[in-house]
C-alpha cells in the first residue's frame, strides 16, 4: 500500500468529511415509495380503537381508513396491507370470504376514494377461526394443510372481487400460492397479484400484531407451519417453490433480524423481494424511545435502511409515513 509520511495513502474519512461528501457515496437510500403501511380494519363508521402496544397504530372503520391511507399516499407511501378484526369467528374462518366481511368492505371503500392506491390483502384464516390457527383444524387438532387451501382460495378470489390489487397468503400452508392463482384465474382475476409471505418465521415478535388483530392461537402454537427461525436455506427452497408456483413477488418476515435471509433470497429470484418490519421490531424501537433510551427517528431509519441494504425492494412497516416524511424532510 501507497504510504506518505507513515500514513497510508486511503484516507476512508475523506468521503465522510461534510454531509454533502455523504450524500455524494450514500449507497443505499430508502423511497417512500418502497414502503407499504399495514393498517387494521374493523366495522362501522367512526370508529378508532388505537392499539396499545403499537403506538400510532389504531383498528380503524372503514371511512377512518380511508382518511389515514389517503394520508399515507400523500406522504408517498406505495401501498397499504389490510388486515381485518373481528368477532365473527367459527371453526372454519367462514367471516374472512364473506362478500360483506371488514376486509371487503374495507377495500371496496379504499378503491372507490382512492383508485390509484395500492390495496395487499393479508389473506389467512387466523383473524376469523375460533380457535385462531391459521388453516382449518383436522381431527387431531393439527391444521390440515390440504383442507384449508379451498378457503384461503376463496377469501383471495373475495378480496379481488373487492378490488385488491394484490392478495398476500400468510398462512403458510403448502400449496397455497398455486390454489390461490389458479381460483383468481379461474374467477376471472388474471391480473390481480400474489404476494407470498414465502419465508415467514415463527417468530416471537408477532405478539403486538396479535393484540391488534385478535388473532393469537387458543392452544398450542404456530411451530407446525411457520418457519423455524434458525433456519436460512430453507427461505431459499419456500421462496423457489412459491415462484415455480406463481407468485408475483415474495416476502421474508421478519425483517430486522432476518436481513442475512433478506439477501439469500434477493440472490435466489429475480422477483420483487418484500420484508415485513414485524410489529414487535417496530414496538421495540418505540417503546425505547419513549423512554427516551433511543432516538426515534435515527434508530427508525437505520432499521428501514439496514432492510432495503440487505436487499429488499418492498418494507412493509408500521413507521411507513412516519418514514416517508423524514426521508422527504432529509431531503429538502
Ligand atoms: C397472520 C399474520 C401475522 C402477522 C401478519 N399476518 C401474525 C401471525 O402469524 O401470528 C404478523 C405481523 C406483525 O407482527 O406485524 N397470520
Amino acid at each position: 500500500m501507497p504510504r506518505t509520511g507513515g500514513f497510508p495513502a486511503v484516507r476512508h474519512r475523506r468521503l465522510r468529511t461534510t454531509e454533502g461528501m455523504r450524500r455524494l457515496v450514500r449507497e443505499t437510500a430508502p423511497r417512500p415509495s418502497q414502503f407499504v403501511l399495514p393498517m387494521f380494519a374493523v366495522a362501522g363508521e367512526g370508529v378508532r380503537q388505537p392499539v396499545d402496544a403499537l403506538p400510532g397504530i389504531a383498528r380503524l372503520s372503514p371511512d377512518l381508513l380511508v382518511e389515514e391511507a389517503r394520508a399515507a399516499r400523500d406522504a408517498g407511501v406505495g401501498g397499504v396491507l389490510l388486515f381485518g378484526v373481528t368477532d365473527l369467528k367459527d371453526a372454519d374462518g367462514s367471516s374472512a370470504h364473506a362478500a360483506d366481511g371488514v376486509v371487503q368492505e374495507a377495500v371496496r371503500a379504499l378503491k372507490t376514494a382512492l383508485p390509484d392506491l395500492v390495496v395487499i390483502t393479508d389473506v389467512c384464516l387466523c383473524g376469523y377461526t375460533d380457535h385462531g390457527h391459521c388453516g382449518l383444524l383436522g381431527g387431531g387438532g393439527e391444521v390440515d394443510n390440504d383442507a384449508s387451501l379451498a378457503v384461503l382460495a376463496q377469501t383471495a378470489v373475495s378480496h379481488a372481487r373487492a378490488g385488491a390489487d394484490v392478495v398476500a397468503p400468510s398462512d403458510m400452508m403448502d400449496g397455497r400460492v398455486a390454489a390461490i392463482r389458479s381460483a383468481l384465474d379461474e374467477a376471472g382475476y388474471e391480473d390481480v397479484a400474489i404476494m407470498s409471505y414465502s419465508a415467514k418465521y415463527a417468530s416471537a415478535f408477532y405478539g403486538p400484531f396479535r393484540e391488534a388483530a385478535g388473532s393469537a392461537p387458543g392452544h398450542g402454537d404456530r411451530r407446525g407451519y411457520q418457519m423455524d427461525p434458525p433456519n436460512a436455506r430453507e427461505a431459499v427452497r419456500e421462496v423457489r417453490e412459491d415462484e415455480a408456483e406463481g407468485a408475483d413477488l415474495v416476502m421474508v418476515k421478519p425483517a430486522a433480524t432476518y436481513l442475512d435471509v433478506i439477501r439469500a433470497v434477493r440472490e435466489a429470484t429475480g422477483l420483487p423481494v418484500a420484508a415485513y418490519h414485524v410489529s414487535g421490531e417496530y414496538a421495540m424501537v418505540k417503546a425505547a424511545a419513549e423512554r427516551g433510551w433511543l432516538d426515534e427517528r435515527s434508530a427508525m431509519l437505520e432499521v428501514l435502511t439496514a432492510v432495503v441494504r440487505a436487499g429488499a425492494d418492498i418494507v412493509i412497516t408500521y413507521a411507513a409515513v412516519d418514514a416517508a416524511r423524514w426521508i422527504h424532510e432529509g431531503e429538502r
